[in-house]
Parts: structure tokens; C-alpha cells; sequence
């Protein structure tokens, strides 16, 4: 329908006959001549008619509304000298046309502007309504291009170095990675359900009992989790497994693909190997596994100096097996507020939003701590010294202290340390921090349920596992460390993986850890067990977000710009309206009734 796109154009087509196709971008009526911005997939062209150039033809012109589809032909010309666009790149160019035909007349106001493409002030819920017309803005359209180009790139590096892409069942059994399924009524199998992968975990484990060696595959997960920015309900992975291989090996192949997108996608080198941090360390002074290392106000521990200061929930904390911990504004004095700390204030409630029951405060002044009465009545001078010794504050600078659950103070500490990162602008936005996390702890302990949870998944190997004796065994694994690892980017989990248990008799006491009985495990993961007798080959792997990578790479503060058709926050489509109701004879099939509590 078209012998030219917008962007081919330039002067060397001066005086040449084309047909373009497009969408009206904005019409203005100037002293009797219509000049309409016409727009494609690829740019934008100045198009004009006279009235001299037939009255049919004007009148037509004169019904086109922004965003009716059209086709034109007609000569380019070169635009006068005082009306040329330097921001376009056919800004010298424009088309006297000969010809329209209006291909869709619009039928419906448009619910916003596309051609302004002011997002700020477009509400998301409608953006992700209209998505088509969102898209259409141009924007989001490149962030797919970009996308695009990132699995493309992905695809190459992996093979070229022999991976093989296997596609895995999206109708299957759950696999745990620690959120709900989805599930789906199988109606051939009355009262059963499939639950929709939360990843190909176990898929790729048994392409490598198979003997693929190495596989990848873009693949969709499903999570039925709290949402947040980052993350969807149904998002993809760049999911690796390979076989015969070590964690130090796994590490550096993927650091190289990582290191290949960002080369290729946004021509950045890293000549340097990615910098390694263990969960403890990580834990320890930044209180989340995924710190960001673009700035410092590292978590300190005050328990030594302060739990027996006599302040009570000091002391209550540190007796219960919980923390003091502070972190330290530079400068705090000037730029942060006590309004701000105290309750009601905003920093004070990040903290406790994160579970906090307070947060305490000490002001370096000079050689005073200046400090609730509490606090500062039981500090002698050698308390003061340790103080200033840990916490490395200095004349001006502000201290925070956490005090409690240990779990908790390292949460709310990590949110407060962002927060105030964010807002006092100490955060350099042209850093690429990438930081592999390595090991991670077997477990952690859900206190609620008195039983141990998988940090990763229950089908990490644990490191030095050496017993034979059943009871000495267990309490390795117990405390063991795992072979996993995280790659973390400025504060953000890209991806992690792990080398996987390709034993028996272990799988089978890690699931027993997390609290599986026997049964249970022949019922679950019965099929993994009895493949991991037949000659599982020791292998491991990695998953990435490829909605993450991309959101990062593109500079988007959420994964939803990054894919073409986002839920919403409430897990909802608002394009389509699903999830939604089905019809009586669906579920009938099903043998599946709907009670709904009022
Ligand atoms: P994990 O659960 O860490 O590992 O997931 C891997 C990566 O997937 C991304 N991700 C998400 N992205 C968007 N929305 C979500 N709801 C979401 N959940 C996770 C993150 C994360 O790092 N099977 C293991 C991998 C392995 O061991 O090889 C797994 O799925 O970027």
C-alpha cells in the first residue's frame, strides 16, 4: 500500500511521487491550507493541501481528525526556509498531496492524546486500558524493540556456545519458588487441577538428566504473589541449566552473557569481573541480600556497646536474640529534621511500614551525642566512644538505630537507608553496580510455622555434605550453606540460580528439611527422585528477569513499560477485563461451583 516509510525520506527525494500510510498526529488549518503531521511505525512527515488542489480533495482533508488511518501520494517538496523542523528528521521535507484515502475514519473520542506523548499525566489505568493506543505513542514500542534486542542478543551468545532452546509445559504440576499458584481445572481429569509453572525449574533439571548438557529458553513464569514494580503475575525468564559444570563456571559464563547485552544494547564495557559479596556480609551491612552499592550509610551493629545501657527496649532486643543497628547520615544534622524521624514524620514511618516499632536517633554535635533522655542518661564516655567508633559519625552527622527482631531491624534499616538515599539525592543514577551474592543459607526458619523454609528452592545443593550417618546429616543440611548465587544491579535481584542436587537420598532430606514427609514427597516429587536414580549428571543454572533486565536497561521504574500487555497492581487485565466471570455450562464441564462469602 506504500512505496515509502516516514524515515527513508530525505532530500534526495525531493520532487518524487510516494505513497505513505499513517495516522493523522495533529491537523492545523492555516489561512485556507490544511497542513496535518503525518505518522508511521518510523517518523513523522509534514503533509499539505490547497484548496487549488481540488475541492474534493480538500474537503476531505478538512474531515480528518487525529488518528484517522490514511493513505497519501503526492510529490515532496522542500518545505520553505522559515518553516523547516530541526527536531524532525524530515523537517526540510514535506508532501504536496494529490491523492487521500481515508483507510479508518475515527468513530470514538480518543480517552487521550496520542500524539502528546505526556505520560505523566495520562493515568496508568488508563494507559493499560487503551494499551493499543499507548503503544501507539512510540514509547512503549521501543522499549519492546529494545527487548526484542536483548533476547535476540541472548539468543545468539547462548548459541554460539551450543545451548539449545526447549520449550516446558505451561499445563503442569507446581513447583515451588515460595509463591501460589495458578491453577487450572483439568476437565478430563474431574476435580484435578494444573498449576501454571512459577518456573521450568524441574523441566530443566530433567532435560539435563536427559543429556541436553546446556539448555535456555525465554520463558513465561507465573506467580501469584504481591505485586509491586517490579514485579507481574506472568513475567519471562532467561532461563539457564547446564551440566557438568562448577557454580565458579556457571558464574562467569552468565557475567559474560549480562556483559554481552549490556555491550550490545547499550554499547557499555565492563572490563572488570562483577564484585562478590556472601549473604552474610551482604546481611550484615546493608540488611537486605540485594543491596545497592551506589552509596555508602552501611548498617552498623550497636548491640555490644548499647544493650546494656539499661534502656529498655535496648535491652529487650538484644535479650530476645534481636539487634541494635544504626546506619549514618552524613550530615544528617543539616539536611534531616527531627519532624522527619520523630513519629508522624516520614522517615519514621518508612521504618515502621517495614515492621519497625520505632526508630531511634542520635545527633553528633561537636563532642556531645544529643539524644532522648533515655538514651542519653545511661551513655558514659567510653559507650560514646565505642558509639562514634562503629558508627564512624562525625560532627553534623545523624545516627539511626533499629532496635529488635533481627529480621525486622534489617528491613526497616534497608528501607530507611534507600529512602534517604533517594531523597538526599546520594544515589549516582550512571552507575551500573552489578554484585554477585554467593552463599546463601540452606534455610531460614518460619518462626509462624515452626519449620524450616528453602531460601532459593528446596533443590539447591548444600556445600560439604559429608555425613553417612542419617542424624549427623540432617544436621549439616540443616545449617548448611547453599551453592547459589544472586546477581544483584543497583539494589534490584536480576536473576539467581544454583547448582542443583543431583542425588537421591539428598534431594530427598532437603525436602524432608522443609518439612515434607515421606509421602508427601513420593506424591510431589516422586518423578524427580526416581530420575535422580537413573544417572542425573551434576548440573546447575541460572534464571534472569528478562522484564527486570529490561526495565533497568531502558531506565523504566517499572516492569510493566517493559511488556506489551501488563496486569495491573490488583493482577487485573484491564484491556480485555480479565480474569473474569465464565459461563455456567464452563464450569458445569468442570463440575466446579461458585460460592462467594458475602
Ligand atoms: P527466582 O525465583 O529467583 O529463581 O527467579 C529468577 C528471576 O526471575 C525474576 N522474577 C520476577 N520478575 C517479575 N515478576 C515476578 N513476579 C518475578 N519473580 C521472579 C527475578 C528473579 O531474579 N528457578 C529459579 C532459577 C534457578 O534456580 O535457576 C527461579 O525461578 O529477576
Amino acid at each position: 500500500m506504500r512505496n515509502k516509510i516516514c524515515k527513508e525520506l530525505n532530500n534526495t527525494d525531493i520532487g518524487k511521487l510516494v505513497n505513505l500510510c499513517g495516522w493523522v498526529d495533529r491537523r492545523r488549518d492555516h489561512g485556507g491550507v490544511i497542513f496535518i503531521d503525518l505518522r508511521d511505525h518510523s517518523g513523522f512527515l509534514q503533509i499539505t493541501i490547497n484548496p487549488d488542489d481540488g475541492a474534493d480533495l480538500f474537503k476531505q482533508a478538512e474531515t480528518l481528525r487525529n488518528e484517522t488511518v490514511i493513505m497519501v501520494s503526492g510529490i515532496i517538496n522542500e518545505r520553505p526556509k522559515d518553516s523547516i523542523n530541526k527536531n524532525l528528521s524530515t523537517g526540510e521535507l514535506e508532501l504536496k498531496v494529490k491523492d487521500l484515502q481515508i483507510l479508518n475514519q475515527i468513530k470514538k473520542n480518543l480517552p487521550f492524546p496520542v500524539s502528546i506523548h505526556d505520560y505523566e499525566n495520562t493515568k496508568e489505568e488508563l494507559r493499560l486500558k487503551y494499551r493499543y493506543l499507548d503503544l501507539r505513542r512510540g514509547k512503549l514500542l521501543e522499549n519492546l524493540k529494545t527487548r526484542h534486542k536483548i533476547i535476540k542478543v541472548a539468543r545468539e551468545f547462548l548459541d554460539n556456545f551450543g545451548f539449545t532452546e526447549v520449550e516446558t509445559p505451561l499445563l503442569t504440576k507446581s513447583t515451588p519458588e515460595g509463591a501460589r499458584d495458578f491453577l487450572v481445572p483439568a476437565r478430563l481429569s474431574n476435580g484435578e487441577f494444573f498449576a501454571l509453572p512459577q518456573s521450568p525449574q524441574l523441566f530443566k533439571q530433567l532435560l539435563m538428566v536427559g543429556g541436553l548438557d546446556k539448555y535456555y529458553q525465554i520463558a513465561k513464569c507465573f506467580r501469584d504473589e504481591d505485586l509491586r514494580a517490579d514485579r507481574q503475575p506472568e513475567f519471562t525468564q532467561l532461563d539457564i541449566e547446564m551440566s557438568f559444570i562448577s557454580e565458579k563456571e556457571i558464574i562467569s559464563f552468565n557475567e559474560s552473557l549480562i556483559k554481552k547485552i549490556w555491550k550490545e544494547v547499550l554499547n557499555i564495557n565492563f572490563d572488570n569481573a562483577f564484585p562478590r559479596m556472601s549473604w552474610q556480609e551482604a546481611m550484615d551491612n546493608y540488611g537486605t541480600d540485594r543491596p545497592d552499592t551506589r552509596y555508602q550509610m552501611l548498617l552498623k551493629d550497636l548491640g555490644e556497646v548499647l544493650g546494656d545501657i539499661g534502656f529498655n527496649i535496648f535491652t529487650k532486643a538484644i535479650k530476645s536474640g534481636g539487634f541494635i543497628k544504626s546506619i549514618t547520615v552524613k550530615g544528617g544534622n543539616e539536611s534531616i529534621s527531627n519532624v522527619r524521624i520523630k513519629p508522624g514524620g516520614d522517615i519514621f514511618q518508612v521504618a515502621q511500614d517495614a515492621g519497625a516499632g520505632g526508630l531511634a536517633f542520635i545527633r553528633v554535635k561537636g563532642d556531645e551525642l544529643e539524644t532522648i533522655g533515655a538514651i542519653k542518661n545511661n551513655l558514659n564516655d567510653k559507650h560514646i566512644a565505642d558509639i562514634l567508633r562503629i558508627t564512624e559519625a562525625k560532627d553534623g552527622d545523624l545516627i539511626l538505630l533499629g532496635a529488635g527482631d533481627k529480621q525486622i531491624v534489617n528491613q526497616s534499616l534497608d528501607r530507611v537507608r534507600q529512602y534517604i538515599a533517594n531523597d538526599l539525592n546520594l544515589i549516582d543514577t550512571s552507575k551500573w553496580n552489578f554484585l554477585w551474592v554467593t552463599d546463601f543459607p540452606m534455610f531460614e526458619r518460619n518462626e509462624e510455622e515452626n519449620r524450616y523454609e528453602a531460601l532459593h528452592h528446596p533443590f539447591c545443593s548444600p556445600k560439604n555434605i559429608n555425613s553417612k550417618n542419617p542424624e549427623n546429616l540432617k544436621k549439616e543440611i540443616e545449617n548448611s550453606i547453599a551453592n547459589a548465587y544472586d546477581l544483584v544491579l543497583n539494589g534490584l535481584e536480576l536473576g539467581g540460580g544454583s547448582l542443583r542436587i543431583h542425588e537421591a537420598n539428598l534431594q530427598r532430606e532437603v525436602l524432608k528439611t522443609v518439612g515434607l514427609t515421606d509421602k508427601e514427597i513420593d506424591e510431589k516429587f516422586g518423578f524427580l527422585i526416581e530420575a535422580l536414580e537413573m544417572g542425573a549428571p551434576p548440573h546447575g543454572g541460572i534464571a534472569f528477569g528478562l522484564d527486570r533486565i529490561t526495565m533497568l536497561i531502558i531506565g523504566a521504574d517499572s516492569i510493566r513499560e517493559t511488556i506489551a500487555f501488563p496486569k495491573n497492581q490488583q493482577a487485573k487485565c484491564l484491556l480485555t477485563n480479565a480474569p473474569s466471570n465464565v459461563s455456567e455450562l464452563q464450569l458445569k464441564e468442570l463440575d466446579i461451583e461458585i460460592t462467594i462469602d458475602e
